[in-house]
């Protein structure tokens, strides 16, 4: 049961209704006792009302800002302090308020980072990122701390020399097989592949094989035409879906103190979205 007492988690966005943020942390509440403590709840804001935003969480007293795009950018000026990951990143998806003092993180990276890390050592893997947007960005970063050697590519070429000199890493033009086979891991960033467009795939050249690891942050449709292809030339997929849960983890343990239920989280999100 809620009470006078119970801490409000917000995730903000334009639009969020489709999010599963609400769900996934509800169920994660409950099923650690939190139940009492924590409500997390959802408000589709358009990104020029931040400022109205940031005064709503201080005068209520909401506990957790969850931003998704477009306003993990925007409401970076608003912050008190900023971690060191998300500041190199250069976007904030989480909101901390301890006592009216609000600190962004960023737990994206860690969405991509950590069920790759379960499957092999990222130092010195040679990985290939498709796509340099928002989301590349903190795949990126994730990817150069563990000490992997990265290239990225993306449809408009500049923006990926950009972000490669950025990061010190490599940028290439076009992608061909002898590039994919000489890789060891290929993440897509792009929103290539997403419900409605399941017939299209970010990689148009062959060249993966058994000894990749290929993994995709579009989580609808649960396996994308990319995943499928790699799955089919003997290559280890990781949906999209990981992504999703493994950013939602870390943030429950910053807004609760306490280990997330990932497992329940997971069924949770898998029991949704294969429907
Ligand atoms: P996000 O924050 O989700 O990463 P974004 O910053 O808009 O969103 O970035 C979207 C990425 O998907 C970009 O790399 C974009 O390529 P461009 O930089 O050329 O725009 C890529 N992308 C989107 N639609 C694409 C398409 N149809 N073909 C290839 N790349 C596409």
């Amino acid at each position: 049961m809620k009470t006078a007492d119970t801490k409000i988690c917000l995730i903000i966005g334009d639009p969020v209704n489709h999010s599963l943020s609400p769900l996934m942390h509800n169920v994660a509440y409950k099923s650690v006792g939190l139940e009492e403590q924590f409500v997390y709840l959802a408000a589709s804001v358009p990104v020029v009302k931040m400022k109205s935003v940031i005064e709503s969480v201080l005068t209520l007293g909401i506990r957790g800002l969850t931003c998704t795009v477009p306003h993990k950018v925007a409401v970076i000026p608003f912050l008190d302090e900023i971690d060191e990951t998300a500041r190199k990143i250069g976007a904030v998806n989480t909101v901390v308020n301890t006592n009216g003092i609000l600190k962004g993180f960023n737990t994206d990276w860690l969405g991509v980072i950590t069920p790759l890390r379960e499957e092999t050592k990222l130092s010195k893997k040679k990985v290939l990122v498709l796509g340099a947007g928002g989301a590349s960005r903190a795949v990126v970063y994730g990817l150069i701390k563990e000490g992997a050697d990265v290239t990225i590519t993306n449809r408009t070429w500049e923006k990926a020399k950009k972000l490669a000199s950025e990061f010190g890493c490599r940028a290439i033009k076009k992608v061909d097989e002898n590039s994919v086979k000489d890789m060891d891991i290929i993440i897509n960033t792009t929103s290539v592949g997403m419900h409605p467009h399941e017939n299209m795939s970010p990689l148009s050249c062959g060249g993966i094989a058994k000894k990749h690891i290929v993994m995709d942050i579009v989580y609808s449709p649960h396996e994308t035409l990319f995943l499928q292809n790699a799955k089919k030339s003997g290559a280890k997929i990781i949906h999209g879906i990981e992504m999703l849960l493994h950013q939602g983890t870390a943030q429950f343990e910053l807004y609760t103190g306490v280990k997330a239920p990932i497992e329940l989280m997971r069924k949770t999100l898998q029991n949704t979205l294969l429907l």
